[in-house]
């Protein structure tokens, strides 16, 4: 089997061959590994969402490995070239193409296109996954922060629990706050994506929700967006000055997700924060580690990463 790497735009046919091979490739990994194929469904058509939602927001930077003589899509890496950084996410290989060095070549030209831009690469990799682990690791990528992914089921009447100090300070971000959102990503983390934020307050493709925290004064100490698509239930990317703030957003985020049953990653560090999720009934079902060909030393502040789009 012979295939070729390019950088490039996908077309409609390609979004479906897109979502069959991320469907495919994580349900083989998961259940051939870990007995745990089935939490990714027995449908493709979820999936149809991050080939949308990727190709909306960064048109052409998706790299996919074909086979050079029917065409067919064997491989799919995204890339997210922002301010600071190039985000990559997410990676995966047909299973019957696997282990021929097909994930390795796309991230590798992601990796050039991000030495030729001066700016280093993130992603977000499971712990559970020595494949992906270690393909990212080889390429020069160090492990930094670890994060535990919680899953809760949200009462159909709210959050039980009483509503955390500090959550009178929390609400909706407005349509012109993506600038002030990544200002504050950037004086706690150093990285910058005033992109995505200004794709989320758009909400044209996907389903987006951006909530914000503020002191006294006005400027900002949080922000939260999450993914209220039915595909994809996900809370993140956010990032709060500290745990108090962290849980007030997390709650508000919670609480206008009635019913729902959606995954969010905590930093393993934040110990009083996983603590307040555990009292919530919030339980853990995989491990997750930012990785960065150069990790920010002065990052501060609690994050929360996301899968979509992937960042830490
Ligand atoms: C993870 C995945 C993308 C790997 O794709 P692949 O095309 O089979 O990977 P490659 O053939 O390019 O090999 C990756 C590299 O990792 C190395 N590797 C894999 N497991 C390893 C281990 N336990 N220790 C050290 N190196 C390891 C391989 O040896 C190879 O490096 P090499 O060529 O220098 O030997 C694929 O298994 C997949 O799609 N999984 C499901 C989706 C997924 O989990 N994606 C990751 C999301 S974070």
């Amino acid at each position: 089997m012979s295939f070729s790497i390019s950088f490039g735009p996908l077309s409609a046919a390609d979004h479906e061959a897109v979502a069959k091979l991320l469907h495919r490739s994580l349900v083989q990994w998961y259940e051939s590994r870990l007995r745990q194929g089935a939490k990714f469904g027995d449908s493709h058509e979820p999936f149809l969402l991050f080939p949308e939602v990727y190709e909306a927001l960064d048109p052409g930077e998706a790299v996919t490995a074909r086979d050079t003589q029917t065409g067919e899509v064997l491989g799919v890496c995204f890339s997210h070239e922002r301010e600071t950084h190039v985000a990559i996410g997410i990676v995966a290989t047909a299973p019957e193409a696997g282990g021929r060095g097909i994930a390795k070549q796309m991230m590798a030209a992601v990796l050039e296109k991000a030495r030729n831009l001066g700016k280093p690469a993130r992603l977000v990799s499971s712990l559970l996954n020595l494949d992906s682990f270690s393909l990212y690791t080889r390429l020069g990528f160090a492990p930094g922060a670890i994060f535990q992914d919680m899953l809760i089921t949200v009462p159909e009447d709210g959050m039980t629990s009483p509503e955390p100090t500090g959550s009178t300070r929390v609400r909706e971000a407005r349509s012109d706050e993506a600038e002030s959102i990544a200002d504050f990503e950037h004086s706690q983390q150093g990285i910058r994506r005033e992109k995505d934020f200004a794709f989320f307050l758009q909400n044209k493709v996907g389903s987006w929700r951006v909530l914000v925290s503020e002191r006294e004064d006005g400027s900002l100490n949080g922000f939260l967006a999450m993914s209220t698509h039915p595909s994809f239930s996900m809370i993140g990317p956010g990032v709060a000055a500290d745990e108090e703030m962290a849980a007030a957003l997390l709650w508000r985020a919670l609480d206008g997700l009635r019913g729902k049953t959606l995954v969010f990653l905590l930093p393993c560090a934040a110990a009083n924060l996983v603590r307040t999720a555990y009292s919530w009934g919030a339980r853990n079902v995989e491990l997750h580690v930012a990785q960065s060909t150069a990790p920010v030393s002065s990052a501060q502040g609690i994050v929360f990463p996301t899968f979509m789009p992937e960042t830490a």
